[in-house]
């Protein structure tokens, strides 16, 4: 059985010695690195940007996993994708017509970058299957955008195997990734539900054991 992708959540992290905690979590097993940008108005956290993603992009062999938290996405994307990104998520719900959702999927895959559309909680999932065909990966956030250390909402659990049904029925290939209160019990969760992905910020950052805790969600498949 495949390891579950474990993504540690950078912001969640210490900043002071990023390249030791990007090291730790990539020992541990981790395959992909994510970033989350928030802008103070898509969601109400100010987090990091570009430039944090261009020093520490190629310290380490990891997927770099940007999740757009940001409510002028199409602006920014050649801006991420120049800094080092390999996906670039964006929120369904900034985009005020399919076809800008398409526009920005198709500028994504111009820049020769992976995409990805991530729905908030209240989002339902059927807004976004059509897309899957042309999505690399879809996020479902477990949690409200904005900030760590938030518990994992269960109710989430219907929309991924929603996915999971959808992608395999079709034969698809889009990996499903889940953020937002991920720990060893709710990614059990996840995992029995379909996911791909874990997210996880304050699970994995923080500890003394984060090496450790990034192996056992990997073991969760
Ligand atoms: C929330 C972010 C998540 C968050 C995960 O808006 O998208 O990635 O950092 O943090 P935890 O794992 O602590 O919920
Ligand atoms: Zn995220």
């Amino acid at each position: 059985m495949k390891p579950m992708i474990v993504a540690p959540s950078l912001l969640s992290a210490d900043f002071s010695k990023l390249d030791l905690q990007i090291k730790c979590v990539e020992d541990g097993g981790a395959e992909f690195l994510h970033f989350d940008i928030m802008d103070g108005h898509f969601v109400e956290n100010i987090s990091f940007g570009a430039p944090i993603l261009k020093s520490v992009h190629n310290i380490h062999k990891m997927v770099n996993d940007v999740h757009l938290m940001i409510s002028d996405p199409i602006k920014y994307i050649p801006v991420f994708a120049k800094a080092g990104a390999d996906i670039i998520t964006v929120h369904y719900e900034c985009f005020s017509s399919d076809e800008e959702i398409y526009q920005a999927i198709d500028l994504i895959h111009s820049l020769k970058k992976k995409a990805g559309l991530c729905i908030k909680p209240k989002t339902p999932v059927e807004s976004i299957l059509k897309f899957l065909p042309s999505l690399e990966l879809v996020l479902v956030m477990t949690v409200e955008p904005g900030f760590g250390g938030q518990e994992f909402m269960d109710d989430m659990l219907p929309k991924i195997l929603a996915l999971r049904n959808y992608i395999d029925f079709n034969g698809l290939k889009t990996l499903i990734e889940v953020d937002g209160g991920i720990n060893i019990d709710t990614a059990k969760k996840a995992a029995e539900f379909g996911a791909d992905v874990l997210v996880a910020g304050s699970y994995i950052f923080g500890h003394p054991d984060t090496e450790f805790r990034v192996e056992m969600l990997r073991s969760l498949a």
